[in-house]
């Protein structure tokens, strides 16, 4: 609780004074009213993401590597306030089963919302299986892990939290700790008005909300792709160029606007050295054919992500973009023999192209949205994990 020199005189008056700093603290942590930049608030009192790709015609009719296409579906319409709310519970390292980790400690703001590991550490203080993916433009995905298994954001959210290697919770204590704290009842009544008290469903709700809100879609290239030619060096539209090419044939899986199909792909990516082959995508859909198959992620803030792939054993964008020039299945190990997709072949990219895809990534960096990280939490714990450094700029509104 906060110093307060009106308690430390007014001694016979120390419960009317703690209600105050309570109130003080609830404050503190006040919902929105107002919906993030890029969306609107619309009658209905929830927010809609507004982006000039929405004027575009559909994927289908724009041909591969087209600038003007639509955006698939987001997940829209939450309110401010479970935007809000999503916000804390997503910093908040009270989620995790010893309180010392938070979404945000492997989905860190200055990690692009990776948080630059080759595999994440959990609560046991052991890697996990895979590496973190980035978290920006999730609320168009339909399918979420790398081997994309889960259906929503909501369904997701349950994998870490409850993973024992990972936040190591259960559902009984999240729920516990939500209704002991001094502040989140009133945060999810405010969020959730038809709720009695902090439940499951709602917590899944809130996180997606504010999750859908990590949008980036005006980078440079974005400016580009609406007309501004400018917006691109010439060595960058070259990059462009290449990598929407037939020959090195990007486009196909990292298909613009996202730079992700949303769809899986068997690529034939190595694990480190001496690790066995991660199955991938074979396990949840029981298809051998899916056997080392990956969601295509998306490309967008990419330059902020390393190191790359599920396993996260490419150290540099460089080395990432190469492992497509080094012939096809070159990495599959002798044993195994998977069904690598037919747009994976060998370019034979010259080191000039691949220079120039590399740069051309560059241009999609935005980060324009990212959220600040509050230097307070609800639950009064510090917000990501201690190796974190906030930037000083930041001051925390709530909003
Ligand atoms: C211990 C580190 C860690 C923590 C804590 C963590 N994540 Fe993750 N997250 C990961 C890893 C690793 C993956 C990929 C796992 C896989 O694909 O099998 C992932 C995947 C995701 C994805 C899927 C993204 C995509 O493109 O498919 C989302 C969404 C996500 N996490 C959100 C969250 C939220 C919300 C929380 C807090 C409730 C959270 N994460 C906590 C490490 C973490
Ligand atoms: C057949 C579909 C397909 C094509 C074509 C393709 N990719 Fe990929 N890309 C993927 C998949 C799937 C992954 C994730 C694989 C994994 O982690 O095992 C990936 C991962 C990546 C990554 C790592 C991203 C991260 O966050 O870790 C980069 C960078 C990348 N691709 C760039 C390219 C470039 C450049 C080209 C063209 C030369 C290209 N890709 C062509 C499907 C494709």
């Amino acid at each position: 609780m906060r110093f307060n020199p009106t308690c430390t005189f007014l001694l016979l008056v120390v419960a009317a004074c703690s209600r105050y700093v309570g109130d003080a603290q609830a404050a503190t942590f006040s919902l929105p009213q107002t919906c993030p930049p890029s969306f609107e608030l619309r009658d209905d009192g929830r927010c809609y993401l507004v982006s000039l790709y929405q004027f575009y015609d559909s994927v289908q009719n724009r041909g591969v590597g087209g600038t003007q296409t639509a955006l698939p579906a987001h997940r829209d319409g939450f309110t401010p306030a479970q935007i809000g709310l999503g916000k804390w519970l997503f910093f908040d390292p009270l989620l995790s089963g010893n309180h010392q980790l938070s979404c945000a400690s492997c989905h860190r703001p200055d990690k692009g919302l990776a948080d630059g590991r080759a595999h994440s550490i959990g609560v046991t203080g052991k890697p996990v299986k895979r590496s973190a993916p980035s978290l920006w433009n999730v609320g168009f995905l339909d399918h979420l892990f790398w081997d994309a298994r889960a259906d929503s954001l909501e369904q997701q959210a349950a994998g870490p939290l409850f993973d024992p290697n990972e936040m190591g919770n259960t559902p009984q204590q999240l729920l516990s700790d939500l209704a002991n704290s001094e502040i989140y009842p009133a945060l999810f009544k405010a969020a959730f008005p038809h709720a009695e008290s902090p439940n499951l469903a709602d917590v899944m709700t809130a996180l997606a909300a504010f999750q859908s809100t990590l949008v980036s879609l005006n980078s440079r290239y974005d400016q580009y792709a609406h007309g501004y030619h400018q917006a691109l060096s010439e060595r960058e539209i070259e990059g462009l160029n290449v990598f929407r090419s037939f020959v090195a044939r990007c486009a196909e899986c990292h298909q613009p606007p996202l730079f992700t199909n949303n769809q899986i792909a068997v690529i034939g990516v190595p694990e480190a050295p001496g690790q066995p082959l991660d199955p991938g995508a074979q396990v949840p859909f029981n298809a051998a054919k899916l056997r080392g198959g990956f969601k295509v992620p998306t490309l967008r803030n990419v330059t902020k992500t390393a190191p790359y792939m599920h396993a996260g054993n490419f150290a540099g964008l460089r080395d990432a973009v190469e492992f497509y020039n080094k012939g096809r299945g070159h990495a599959v190990p002798p044993e195994e023999s998977l069904q690598i997709h037919w747009h994976i072949w060998d370019p034979q990219l010259t080191d000039d192209e691949l220079d120039a895809i590399v740069t051309f990534l560059g241009a999609l960096d935005d980060e324009s949205l990212m959220p600040p990280v509050p230097v307070a939490v609800p639950s009064g714990l510090p917000p990501v994990d201690a190796d974190y450094r906030a930037p000083q700029t930041h001051t925390q509104t709530g909003k």
